[in-house]
């Protein structure tokens, strides 16, 4: 079944990559075609649980909504929002601890991860999937398109919507659909056993508005195999490289490269050259586009977006309030 409603979001915690956008922003945009309703949201709430910059944290998530602006959301057919200024997300959030399990939690991959390199674990790094349970289903969305790593969070967002429906006895929210894409999980350049981020540092990804010169260059530093053997399988870096080509649209490209690696006779920095050309001429309209955006019209948009979310917002958090028996409407009732 197609989704009616689809949801996602994206944390204001560096630069948009290519990780982000052929994992899930380029799906976003193309979904804006579709017949379901399309909200996305920028999650200020979320990136507190890595720590506070209360300095960066605001530019940074304008900056972020005009990133996306420029990589096609279009604010009058999407609501593109951000988290904190729809106060019922933390709302919701907190009703959903009672709902989410201790022990489900405690199986995040993510959370392993992170909490593993930070020195200050905070309790909001280990209830931050309950935060984005509750920022899906606030909107009764179905379909959230995302990368391969947030599969586990929406896993437990089913299970939170699933044992809520059972405890109130009705069937309100929906069972949400994890929408993934063939860039589900990019690599990173320096390290390709592991996925593109941010965190990793500045080697490890390619910016979408970097400049042209740096993206070439990282792509020429990234880490391939040594060649010049026959293999039956690219190594990771090699397929890491041929499938950022493909995705940038270079396919008939893509599928020769692979072959000659395949036969050992590619010279990566071929490779390499046409992955930096194609993803530049991918980037440039995108980075033409974000000079154009003023951060006064993006702070119009943005409340705009708050204002269209909070419409559907409200309601839904006052039925879940009448289902659990809190708030002035049940004590007065
Ligand atoms: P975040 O901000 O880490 O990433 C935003 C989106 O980019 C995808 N992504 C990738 N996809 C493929 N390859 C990669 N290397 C890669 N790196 C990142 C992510 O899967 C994600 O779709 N918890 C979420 C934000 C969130 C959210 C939500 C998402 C909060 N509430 C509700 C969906 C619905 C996160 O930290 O994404």
């Amino acid at each position: 079944m197609s989704a009616t409603r689809i949801f996602s979001g994206i944390q204001p915690t560096g630069d948009l990559h290519l990780g982000n956008y052929f994992g899930a922003v380029r799906n976003w945009v193309a979904l804006q075609e579709g017949a379901a309703d399309t909200i996305y949201c920028v999650v200020d709430y979320h990136a507190i649980t890595g720590g506070i910059d209360a300095d960066v944290l605001p530019e940074r998530a304008l900056q972020l909504a005009g990133d996306l602006v420029a990589c096609g959301i279009d604010p009058e057919r999407s609501i593109l929002f951000v988290q904190s200024h729809v106060p019922e997300h933390t709302e919701l959030a907190w009703v959903f601890n009672a709902f989410a399990a201790f022990g489900d939690l405690s199986r995040m991959t993510q959370f392993k991860d992170k909490s593993g390199r930070a020195k200050h674990v905070s309790s909001g790094l280990f209830t931050y999937p309950v935060l984005q349970a509750a920022d899906i289903l606030l909107y009764l969305s179905d379909g959230v398109p995302v990368g391969e790593d947030q599969s586990q969070h929406l896993e437990l967002t089913r299970s939170i919507a699933r044992r809520f429906n059972q405890v109130v006895g009705e069937d309100y929210f929906p069972d949400v659909q994890t929408l993934l894409t063939e860039g589900k999980r990019i690599m990173s350049l320096a390290d390709p056993e592991r996925k593109m981020s941010k965190s990793l540092g500045d080697k490890h990804y390619v910016g979408l508005m970097e400049p042209p010169k740096r993206i070439a260059k990282k792509i020429r530093s990234a880490v391939t195999d040594a060649g010049g053997e026959a293999r039956d399988e690219l190594s990771p870096g090699v397929a890491n490289l041929v499938g950022l080509l493909r995705l940038a649209g270079e396919h008939a490209a893509a599928d020769q490269y692979a072959e000659e690696a395949k036969r050992g006779d590619l010279l990566y920095g071929h490779l390499k050259v046409a992955v930096a050309d194609a993803v530049v001429a991918m980037l440039e309209p995108f980075q033409e586009r974000r000079a154009q955006l003023s951060n006064a019209d993006l702070r119009d948009l943005l409340a705009d977006g708050a204002s269209r979310a909070s419409a559907i917002a409200k309601p839904v958090m006052e039925d879940v309030r009448r289902l659990i028996g809190v708030g002035a409407r049940s004590i007065n009732r």
